[in-house]
């Protein structure tokens, strides 16, 4: 715990983006079947075993994960959209959202090589694709996307406002904005304001930690059997710390819960040329 909190908190945020998709690289490397198809925190109703949706169960495992792509997602039509996910990490919202959902077209894009030659052969399905690309330097064509979709994948870039920039370039006129993360609780109002600074309407922007805490709380045990099961034992304690599964004092949930970090979701619509 100590090692994960001194590079959270000290290191570089270049060394940290260097550090963090070398990372998610190495998990992609390691054969976890199709029990890792998803790396954020998660989304659970506040009452009873906190299901939001109904789930075929040999999808329970990843509810939590898949709950929270499904509370983002549905916040606008998906209907004839080219669209595209912007670091997809293991693709399984973006397959989730292609099944559910059923754009037109679904680019998932991540800077981790591994994790999208992963994508490619794990999720497959007609309009849906995966590639490499970076959400500095998005690679794809001005006004070419109806949606851009970003889960909890923006602390980890070194410029917010160079992706909110590309973000920008790539969305056609009339085109959605789909983003949710945590940050700090200092560095939420620079978040906010990085997003008005697009202008654009605004469909919702709420502060969900209360699900996320809930979520985290209900899905630990599978984390820390799931790292148990397939990492080696001198990773067990950095890997828990990094799936965010420890319940204990100092740990991101105790931060959520002491309100030291704040998780948003936000979707927005780019307004339409006049
Ligand atoms: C916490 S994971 C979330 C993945 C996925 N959205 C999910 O919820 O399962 C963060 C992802 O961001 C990717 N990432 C980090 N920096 C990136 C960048 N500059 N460009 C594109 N992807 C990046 C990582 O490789 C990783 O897959």
């Amino acid at each position: 715990m100590a090692v994960y909190n001194l590079w959270k908190r000290y290191f570089p945020r270049s060394v940290k983006k260097r550090v963090a998709v070398f990372f998610y690289d190495a998990l992609s490397r390691m054969n976890t079947a199709d029990d890792l198809l998803f790396l954020n925190h998660g989304y659970a109703a506040l009452e009873g075993p906190g299901s939001t949706m109904e789930l075929n169960p040999d999808l329970e495992k990843h509810r939590y994960p898949m709950q929270l792509y499904s509370r983002i997602a549905d916040l606008i039509p998906w209907e004839d959209q080219n669209a595209v996910e912007i670091s997809c990490g293991r693709g399984g919202g973006t397959a989730f959202v292609m099944d559910t959902k059923k754009p037109a077209e679904l680019i998932g894009i991540d800077l981790a090589g591994a994790s999208i030659d992963y994508c490619a052969k794990a999720h497959k399905a007609p309009g849906l694709s995966f590639q490499k690309g970076d959400a500095m330097q998005i690679p794809l064509d001005d006004a070419s996307c109806d949606t851009v979709l970003n889960v909890e994948s923006s602390f980890n870039y070194p410029d917010f406002e160079k992706f909110i920039g590309e973000v920008d370039r790539v969305l056609r006129p009339g085109g959605h904005f789909l983003i949710g993360d945590y940050r700090r609780a200092h560095s939420v109002d620079a978040f906010k304001a990085s997003l008005d600074s697009l202008n654009y309407d605004v469909i919702e922007a709420l502060d969900v930690s209360p699900h996320i805490i809930r979520a985290l709380k209900l899905d630990s045990d599978r984390k820390v059997k799931m790292i148990q099961r397939y990492a080696p034992k001198f990773l067990h304690g950095v890997l828990t710390e990094f799936a965010f599964a420890n319940t204990g004092p100092g740990s991101d949930i105790d931060l959520f819960e002491r309100g030291q970090k704040v998780y948003w979701i936000y979707a927005l619509r780019k307004p339409s040329a006049s």
